[in-house]
């Protein structure tokens, strides 16, 4: 596994890059699995994408995944889905059927399990687990990632592809990936901005006490890479 660092002036150009890393990713005519996060940095990814690479990636080749959504509609204002259909999906053409989004409608234990069986029909397996071709992560400022959150470890190494978790602080349920899928990625990148987060990517790179209690901390892709792309104010605490 290869670990790298890209760290750009502004959130933007953290888009900016990880948008020309992506269209570098995907190959026309080989579908390409990528599982998206929620949150404020993607957000600015896609609205990037939608604008500038509506031509220059073979989308017909992408299926979308997501890591983690909320249990809610997918008209409703939490829904990450609902954020990549008013941002990347606004611009850029998918076939419908590329489109694997979480329910979060439905009941949140069958919606974990049906999800994760179309993972399986879906995406090429190995070793009994999805491999996704990319993985998009954010960091909490708690150090989670995904839904996997510090009072959840256990999901760290969960057996199934997904589980059912509960925000600590809102007590909203999601259903996420758990550490083993995320781990057998082909790519993982973690998309951080803000001086919100410059102390737990600290943390984490310095491997200081503790870090070990943060989800994110135990991102390592067996046989894949992982990207860490950051703006400089996420930075501000790194010591290279
Ligand atoms: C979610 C995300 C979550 C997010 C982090 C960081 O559904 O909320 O999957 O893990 O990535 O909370 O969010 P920001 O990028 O908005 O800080």
């Amino acid at each position: 596994m290869s670990s790298v660092v890209h760290i750009s002036q502004t959130p933007v150009l953290v888009a900016k890059n990880v948008a020309a890393d992506l269209a570098n990713s995907v190959k026309r005519g080989i579908p390409f699995h990528i599982a998206l996060s929620g949150g404020s940095t993607p957000k600015l990814l896609f609205d990037y994408l939608a604008e500038h690479y509506r031509e220059s990636i073979p989308w017909g080749d992408v299926h979308l995944w997501w890591g983690d959504e909320r249990c809610v509609a997918p008209d409703h204002p939490e829904s990450n889905y609902l954020m990549t259909k008013e941002s990347l999906l606004r611009g850029v053409i998918l076939p419908p059927g590329n489109v694997h989004r979480i329910k979060g409608e439905n009941d949140p234990e069958e919606e974990a399990v049906r999800y994760a069986d179309e993972m399986k029909r879906t995406i090429p397996m190995k070793d009994g687990l999805p491999v996704f071709d990319l993985i998009y992560l954010g960091l909490g400022t708690d150090g989670h990632t995904a839904s996997i959150f510090p009072d959840r470890m256990d999901l760290l190494n969960e057996s199934a592809v997904t589980a059912i978790a509960i925000h600590p602080e809102s007590g909203q349920k999601r259903v996420s990936l758990t550490g083993p899928v995320i781990n057998h990625a082909a790519k993982v990148a973690f998309l951080v901005t803000g001086e919100g987060k410059a102390e737990k990517v600290s943390e984490i790179f310095e491997q200081k006490d503790g870090s070990e209690l943060l989800p994110a901390s135990h991102i390592h892709p067996v046989h894949g890479d992982l990207t860490w792309y950051l703006d400089r104010p996420a930075a501000t605490s790194l010591r290279f």
